[in-house]
């Protein structure tokens, strides 16, 4: 018998129930916001289009998308060893990211119901995208013998409070990265199908197209409201968010080049490919974006990849807590400094292409 069949891989809370992975700055986050603010909200500036968006929601033209297929059917076991633990953790994390945005989108369509129904019809229609894209990936973890609860997820954890205008920029990132990750990934294994070791990234191409959806959804409420994108604050803000989530992936996937290893992936070019796409859309919206191309971009994440591997292997050993601590300092001081010089980093004005690429 494969060892990882012997013993569980991984600690659960119950039976067959997975103990979600430990929150850390790098997993995936759970938001809330002011929903009077967002009740209050004048979309009239660009309402024609919201409108428009709300259309092609209705329509939903994934209704029939998720249903899984024979293929599905058969025993997953010859995934094993650390390839499963990576596997497991790749639809966990996809899982609990699909379901924050449900969470936030449903309590949305919950709040806003009756004083703005434009928007309210529209965050539910995007809460019944993401339940599905959720309820697919924890489907798939029962066929690795596991799954989510999502009840005790969303009790147990902690939500980060943003402003309307930060949560338009943190999930309108979020969705247009989720779109390139999942569409690249689709592309390759469509070339390289000997590499699709698994059924579920069959799936990713009409489901990339909900994302990117939702991440245009994200984009007109933007322009609806042009204080979130004229002004210098609106510049100081879409470079620190777009710093935050590239860096955010850029890291996650490093750390798991195996995963992506186990794909036919290179994380390295994945990931650069990805940001540089994301990068490139955003600036349909945002009036900034950032210089990846510069020299120092990918030196300093790579510093932080470097500073992230000793923090874990200082975790993983016997000092005692304060020792542990004092060991980390450097490279938390040093994470933190490239942060700083990253997003000094002189970015690309590209206010005058906004709304011309489409
Ligand atoms: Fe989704
Ligand atoms: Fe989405």
């Amino acid at each position: 018998m494969v060892d990882s069949l012997k013993k569980p891989q991984f600690e659960e809370i119950r039976p067959g129930i997975k103990a979600p992975a430990k929150e850390t700055i790098l997993t995936p986050r759970f938001y809330t916001t002011d929903f009077e603010e967002m009740a209050q909200m004048d979309i009239s500036a660009n309402e024609d289009e919201l409108k428009a968006i709300l259309e092609e929601f209705r329509v939903d033209y994934n209704r029939h998308h998720f249903v899984r297929d024979e293929e599905f059917d058969r025993s997953w076991d010859r995934i094993d060893g650390e390839t499963r633990r990576l596997f497991v953790e790749f639809l966990e994390r996809s899982c609990t990211a699909e379901f924050s945005g449900f969470l936030l989108y449903k309590e949305l369509g919950r709040r806003l119901k009756g004083k703005n129904p434009v928007l309210a019809e529209i965050f539910n229609l995007m809460s019944r995208d993401e339940a599905r894209h959720a309820g697919f990936l924890n489907k798939a973890l029962s066929d690795f013998n596991l799954s989510l609860d999502l009840g005790f997820l969303t009790k147990s954890r902690d939500y980060t409070f943003f402003k309307p205008k930060f949560i338009f920029y943190a999930t309108y990132l979020s969705e247009k990265i989720g779109y390139w990750r999942y569409i690249t990934i689709y592309r390759h294994l469509e070339k390289h199908p000997e590499d699709r070791i698994y059924p579920i990234f069959r799936f990713f191409e009409n489901w990339c197209q909900d994302e990117n959806r939702h991440g245009d959804f994200f984009d007109a409420i933007m322009r609806a409201q042009p204080n979130t994108l004229n002004d210098w604050k609106a510049r100081l803000w879409s470079r620190f968010f777009l710093l935050s989530v590239f860096a955010t992936m850029y890291l996650n996937d490093i750390q798991r080049s195996d995963f992506y290893a186990s794909i036919g992936l290179d994380a390295r070019e994945y990931d650069k490919f990805v940001i540089e796409k994301t990068n490139d859309t955003a600036g349909r919206v945002f009036p900034v974006i950032l210089d990846v191309n510069h020299p120092e971009f990918y030196d300093r994440l790579e510093t932080c990849v470097s500073n992230n591997e000793r923090l874990r292997a200082i975790d993983s050993s016997n000092s005692p807590k304060i020792a542990k601590f004092f060991r980390k300092l450097p490279s938390y001081v040093s994470n933190g400094w490239q942060f700083v010089k990253l997003y000094l980093i002189k970015p690309i004005r590209v206010d005058n292409l906004q709304g011309t690429v489409r």
